[in-house]
């Protein structure tokens, strides 16, 4: 097996061999394990054992990412290619063992990545696709180092980003001690947003061997106004359920001591989600239950738990659930873990799918979706429906992410770390995107010999480049672009090679499938020096918008 993974200290000395001849360098990157490519592994061994480390990543000759590395664990036909799923990955680990953090990635699925969405905090959850203003858009969780609360929530906000990557909106709670924590984000057809907050409040726990001034953390979901940022719908949990309707044990380290300073996370709501009929499905995984609730906040039924008002037929059961969603009428599809840190109630966690009555007041399962390597996963964890009927698990706390077929056998699995590293992502998606960003493409000019010149072009988040052009301008005035170079977009950097040194200035211009120009990056010189494109250097690709 070519191992491609690129330990550590081989590319601090690539980085050191840089300067030397080219002759060299391809010698160096020739040998197994140096080579730069980085498409997903295929079934590889080493990655899978650790060998590689808990998070091997890839790295560019000038872009300043480390992104993971996606090894297929179980692969698909054409691995590494895997041209029979469309979309990107969308997925957001979280762990101390990775390279890079503070950011979530849109990847495709051969392993290459396509936007890291840093700069925005300390702890950085991109979590999809959302149609608002009825464009697609980006939703994203935020928090900055001192609000983010490992332990299981967090106190930050969302921010929605256009295809440009322009930040349009900022969501965050009303009225409460607390800003949005990462547990959902759901955008409805109103323009609205769905939230979650954990805030703490005081409350008696004598009843469950707490103190009679004891603390909680009493989750709340929140529909917010997007555009005005006010709540037009509030829900408290300990207002509607009762922590001895729940199966999370005040006192231990999982669930918190009852105290000011240790709330106990008697209910921990993961998932909510509007209906179009104005009720809400609210996820309490430590009440292994599903509450539907009105817009007057009253609890129409509950599903699983111990006050069901379904009968959980055979396989139908679920509990420390994540990601409830309801599909068409009658369905509903969920991610049960059925374990937790302190617990483990059945072999494996599983995506099911459900279909309930809500008159004979029956639920029974519909199909069931298990891991590679039949895992459990305590903790997160999600079961996304794609337009054929095909689904993709995010398996949570393991991190893999797999697509399964309409009965739920298993097509492929993918991992971006090893399992039990501590690496994880709260949900996983694929999904349908176009990125074009607002500001231009970025390069770097080298030159390793006196004779020749080597450019490398990237443009974070931009999902329509083939190719890229390669001008040079001998003077700033007049500026003329020649042009000296094409190369074919097939990972996030691009190298574009020019056979010669009587330019002075540099230029990359992205094209689409087209051949249009998305973009012109600016003019750079060898030692740094940058301005804009030149006057007459027109976009010819439409605006995205139009
Ligand atoms: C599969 O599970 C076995 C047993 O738990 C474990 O030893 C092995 O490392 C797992 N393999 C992968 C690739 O996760
Ligand atoms: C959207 O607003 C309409 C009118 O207020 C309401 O009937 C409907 O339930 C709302 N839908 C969602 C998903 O919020
Ligand atoms: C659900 O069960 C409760 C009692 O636990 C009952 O009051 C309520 O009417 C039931 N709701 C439905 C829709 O069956
Ligand atoms: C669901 O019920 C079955 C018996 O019908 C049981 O074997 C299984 O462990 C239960 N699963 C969970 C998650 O409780
Ligand atoms: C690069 O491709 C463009 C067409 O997209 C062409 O006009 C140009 O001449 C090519 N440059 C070189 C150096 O081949
Ligand atoms: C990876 O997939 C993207 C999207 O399909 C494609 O543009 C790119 O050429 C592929 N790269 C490699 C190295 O296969
Ligand atoms: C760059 O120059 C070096 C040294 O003369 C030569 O070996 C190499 O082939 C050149 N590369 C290109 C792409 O022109
Ligand atoms: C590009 O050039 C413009 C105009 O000279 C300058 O303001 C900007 O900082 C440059 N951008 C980069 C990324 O160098
Ligand atoms: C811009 O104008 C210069 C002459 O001033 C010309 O050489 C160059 O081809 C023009 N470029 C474009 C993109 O029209």
């Amino acid at each position: 097996m070519k191992r491609r993974y690129r330990p550590r200290i081989v590319t601090l000395f690539i980085m050191v061999f840089r300067s030397l001849s080219t002759v060299t360098l391809l010698s160096l990157l020739s040998l197994p394990g140096l080579t730069s490519a980085s498409v997903a592994y295929c079934n590889n061994q080493d990655y899978e054992s650790g060998a590689l480390g808990q998070a091997p990543y890839q790295t560019y000759y000038a872009a300043p990412y480390k992104p993971v590395q996606l090894n297929y664990a179980l692969p698909p036909a054409d691995c590494p290619s895997n041209s029979q799923v469309s979309g990107y990955f969308m997925f957001s680990p979280l762990g101390s063992d990775l390279e890079m953090t503070g950011g979530g990635y849109i990847m495709n699925p051969n392993g290459t990545m396509v936007y890291f969405s840093s700069g925005f905090g300390s702890t950085v959850i991109l979590r999809g696709v959302f149609t608002y203003e009825g464009e697609d858009h980006l939703g994203i969780w935020v928090a900055d180092g001192s609000d983010a609360v490992p332990a299981g929530h967090g106190s930050g906000w969302n921010i929605l980003l256009d295809r440009s990557y322009n930040v349009v909106a900022k969501i965050t709670t009303s009225g409460l001690t607390v800003g949005a924590d990462l547990h959902e984000l759901h955008i409805t057809t109103n323009n609205t947003a769905i939230i979650t907050a954990f805030p703490t409040d005081e409350t008696d726990l004598s009843a469950y061997g707490g103190s009679e001034i004891g603390y909680v953390l009493n989750p709340v979901a929140q529909e917010i106004d997007i555009a005005t940022g006010e709540a037009i719908f509030t829900w408290k949990a300990l207002d509607h359920v009762s922590p001895s309707e729940c199966y999370a044990p005040l006192g231990i380290a999982a669930t918190g001591y009852g105290i000011a300073t240790d709330p106990w996370d008697y209910f921990h709501m993961n998932s909510i989600e509007k209906n179009d009929d104005g009720t809400y499905l609210i996820s309490s995984r430590h009440c292994h239950t599903l509450y539907l609730v009105n817009s007057d906040g009253d609890i129409l039924w509950r599903m699983g738990g111990k006050n069901s008002n379904f009968t959980m037929n055979e396989g139908a059961n679920f509990t420390w659930q994540h990601h409830a969603r309801l599909r068409g009428s009658g369905q509903l599809s969920l991610f049960d873990n059925g374990a937790t840190e302190w617990e483990q109630d059945i072999p494996y966690s599983q995506g099911l799918l459900l279909d309930y009555d809500d008159s004979a007041m029956t639920v029974s399962l519909s199909s069931a979706r298990a891991p590679y390597n039949r895992t459990n996963t305590v903790s997160q964890g999600s079961v996304e429906f794609l337009s054929n009927g095909n689904s993709i698990v995010g398996w949570g706390a393991m991190p893999y992410i797999s697509e399964h077929d309409e009965t739920g056998n298993i097509i492929w699995s993918t991992q971006f770390a090893v399992p039990n590293s501590g690496i994880s992502s709260y949900r996983a998606f694929l999904k349908d995107w176009t990125g074009r960003p607002s500001i231009p493409p970025s390069m770097k000019v080298t030159s390793p010999f006196s004779n020749n010149v080597t450019v490398y072009a990237w443009w974070n988040g931009a999902t329509e480049i083939t190719s890229w052009e390669l001008y040079g301008s001998r003077l700033i005035t007049p500026l003329k672009a020649t042009s000296l170079a094409n190369a074919s977009k097939t990972d996030f950097e691009t190298a574009l090679v020019y056979s010669g040194s009587e330019y002075t200035f540099y230029q990359v211009a992205a094209h689409n499938a087209d051949g249009e120009i998305l973009a012109y990056s600016n003019f750079t010189a060898l030692d740094g020096t940058t301005f804009g494109p030149a006057e007459n250097q027109t976009i010819t690709a439409a605006p995205l918008n139009s």
